[in-house]
Formats: C-alpha cells, structure tokens, sequence
C-alpha cells in the first residue's frame, strides 16, 4: 500500500515510517516541522534504503494537503500530526483544540472526496482518565485534566460520527500507552524539546549529568511502592501495532489498546534503568503532579486477538535503548 503518514517526521512516525518500509509499503511524509527535523527524512532512507517522499506542510491547510491528495494515488493514511505537550496545552488551549482537531478534519475530508478508505488515528491512554486498570477498549472516556486530553476524545468522537456516515471508511484509533525507547540505529528517536516533562527523557539526562537528579512525583500513591504505575512500550513495537492495524483494517471504527499490559512503577522504571545500563540515577521523592492517577496499564488482549500484535521489547530493551539514544544521537 501506498500510506500517508502526517506527522511522519516526529518521534511515533518516523519509527512507523521504518516498519512500514519494512513491511514492503511505500510512504508519503507531510509534516510541518514544528516539532521535528527535516533530516529524519535521510535518516529513514538510511535504516530502510528505501526511498521516502516529503512535503513540508501543515495538515490544517486544506488546499495544500488536497494537493497531495490529487497528486498521489494514496491507499491509506496514517494520521500522527498533533501538538502533544500536555502544560502547553493548558496554557494555550486555542492552539491546541485547532492544530489537533482542524488537522483531523481536514485529512479526513480530503480521504472521502478522494476515495481513501483507510485511515489510522494516534490516540492516547489519557482518553480512560481515572478509570479502573487495566484499561479496557469497552470502557467510557472519561474526562482528562487538559485540553491536550480532550483533544485525543474529541477526535475520536469525530472520526466515529464520520464512519456512522460514512460507511465504507475503515477507521483505526490508536490508543498508545507509554512510548519509550528509539530505534537500535540511534538514527531516530524522541527528541525533546527544552526541558523533557515525561519520565524516561528526563531520567537519560540524569543519567548524563545534565541534570542533578529525578524528582519523583509523590510516592503515597495507592500502588506497589507508592510511586506512579505505567505501561511503557518500546516505539519499535509500538511501530509495528500501526503496520498491523493497517493490514487488518475493515470497514467501521475499531479500537485498539498498545501497551504491553504490564504496569512499572516509577521507582522500578529507575531500578530497571541502572541495572540495563549500569549507571546510577540519583532521585529525590516530591510532591504528586497536579493532573497524574495513581496507575495507567493496558489491557492488550484485543490488539493480540484482532491484529496478531504484541509488544515483544522488555523493560530492559526500552531503557537500553533509550541511554544509547541519549548518548549516541547527534543534534
Ligand atoms: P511528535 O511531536 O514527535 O510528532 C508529531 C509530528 O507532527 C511532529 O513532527 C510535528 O512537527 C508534526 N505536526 C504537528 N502539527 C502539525 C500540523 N498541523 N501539520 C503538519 N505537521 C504537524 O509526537 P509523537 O510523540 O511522535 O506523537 C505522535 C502522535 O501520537 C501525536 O498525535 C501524539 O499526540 C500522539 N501520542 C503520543 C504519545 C507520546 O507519548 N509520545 C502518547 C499518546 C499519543
Ligand atoms: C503524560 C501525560 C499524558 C500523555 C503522556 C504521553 C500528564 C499529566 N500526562 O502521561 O497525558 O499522554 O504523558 O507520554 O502530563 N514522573 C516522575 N518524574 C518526572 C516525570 C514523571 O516521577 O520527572 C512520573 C509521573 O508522575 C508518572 C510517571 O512518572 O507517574 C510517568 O510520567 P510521564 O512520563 O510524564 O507520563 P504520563 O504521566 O503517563
């Protein structure tokens, strides 16, 4: 298949890029740039050496994204553009309800007018809120603590309401858990942007000395030792669920958990990444994060029963690659 990747260029896509290419797809890349770099571009035609087509643009613009769309026969869409920075969000909420939905929108409209029927959306765990764990596909949203959230289950109520009109179209909502880790290259990987706000970005610089030590946020939480509970998922395996969620797509919404269904603590996320590294990350305990629950793990039945996906990267391959990232990539 021939599959557009909006979003292509970030951290998510560019590893989707990779196992697409390797599952014998061809790939069109659309991105603005605003939270990636052109050079992804030669660094997945290096790890596939396959060639990789790409448009600098903004998937808000209608005119230029139906272009793409006039131009090349396209099979599919996988749809990765979005802002994602959950504090960005709550102090800039315009910004965000209109690049995350308005982008949505747009990619969707240009699918029906051309006839593309598959169509891939990156969602996210934060759409159970403060459900019970392991998060199951059946359960209710519930609301999340940020525009960002809210965004991710606005989303996935407009592309249902556009399938329950739209009946040929075969939606896929992806709703990813911890996405941890880089490609064994260090080609690619998650490049933060100033201070990281998640867990493992932030522990590798730790890890590196450019910071002096892991805050943990709050350890009297109702848990195995207190800390936060995650789902952390290698972005490899991660990758691979967008291939298979592709290939098995029919007509309707379906819905799919990535996680692994395993829950780490943040203070054995810490162990985990001394031992696989043999390094030391200093850390002090604070205060809860205004917005965090106490735990957030899939249940990953349906992907492995539907899709014949599982996450097969442990805990030690996700902090193992994820040091290598931080110490070999080069800015
Ligand atoms: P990322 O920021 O690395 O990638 C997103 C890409 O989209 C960037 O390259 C950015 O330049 C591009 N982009 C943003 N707005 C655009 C627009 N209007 N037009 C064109 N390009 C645009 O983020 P990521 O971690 O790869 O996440 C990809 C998707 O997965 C996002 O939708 C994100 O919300 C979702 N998601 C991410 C996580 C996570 O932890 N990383 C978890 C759940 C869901
Ligand atoms: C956060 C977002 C979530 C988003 C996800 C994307 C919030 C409230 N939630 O989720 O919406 O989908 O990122 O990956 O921001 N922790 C520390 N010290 C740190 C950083 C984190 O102790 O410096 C703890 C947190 O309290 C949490 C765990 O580590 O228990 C994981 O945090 P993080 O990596 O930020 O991810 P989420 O909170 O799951």
């Amino acid at each position: 298949m021939r599959i557009l990747v909006t979003g292509g260029t970030g951290f998510i896509g560019s590893h989707t890029c990779v196992a697409l290419l390797e599952a014998g797809h061809s790939v069109i890349i659309v991105d603005n740039l605003s939270n990636s770099k052109r050079e992804v571009v030669s660094y997945i035609e290096q790890i596939t050496g396959q060639t990789v087509l790409f448009y600098e643009l903004d998937v808000t613009d209608a005119v230029a994204v139906e272009a793409i769309f006039v131009k090349h026969d396209i099979d599919g869409v996988v749809h990765f553009a979005g802002l994602k920075a959950v504090g960005e969000s709550v102090e800039k909420p315009l910004i965000y309800y209109k690049n995350n939905l308005l982008s949505t929108m747009v990619v969707a409209e240009a699918c029906i007018k051309y006839g593309v029927e598959r169509f891939v959306f990156s969602s996210s765990a934060t759409v159970y809120g403060n459900n019970l764990v392991p998060f199951e596909e059946s359960m209710p949203l519930l609301p999340t603590t940020n525009p960002y959230g809210e965004t991710k289950a606005m989303n996935e109520r407009i592309l249902t309401d556009i399938v329950k009109a739209n009946p040929n179209l075969a939606v896929s909502l992806l709703r990813y858990f911890n996405p941890v880790g880089a490609h064994e290259s260090c080609l690619i990987g998650e490049v933060p942007n100033g201070i990281p706000n998640n867990l493992m970005p932030y522990m590798t610089k730790v890890a590196k000395g450019e910071f002096a030590q892991l805050r943990v946020f709050g350890d009297d939480y109702p848990t195995v030792d207190g800390t936060g509970v995650r789902d952390y998922i290698h972005v490899v395996d991660l990758a691979e669920g967008h291939v298979a969620a592709l290939e098995k797509l029919t007509a309707g919404v379906h819905v799919y958990n990535l996680g692994t269904g395993c829950g780490t603590s943040v203070l054995e996320l810490v162990k985990a990444f001394e031992e696989a590294n043999a390094i030391q990350v200093p850390y002090e305990i604070v205060a809860r994060r205004p917005g965090d629950i106490a735990s957030c793990y899939a249940d990953s039945t349906k992907a492995k029963k539907e899709l014949g996906w599982v996450a097969k990267r442990d805990i030690v391959a996700m902090c193992r690659d994820s040091w290598k990232f931080e110490k070999e990539y080069i800015d």
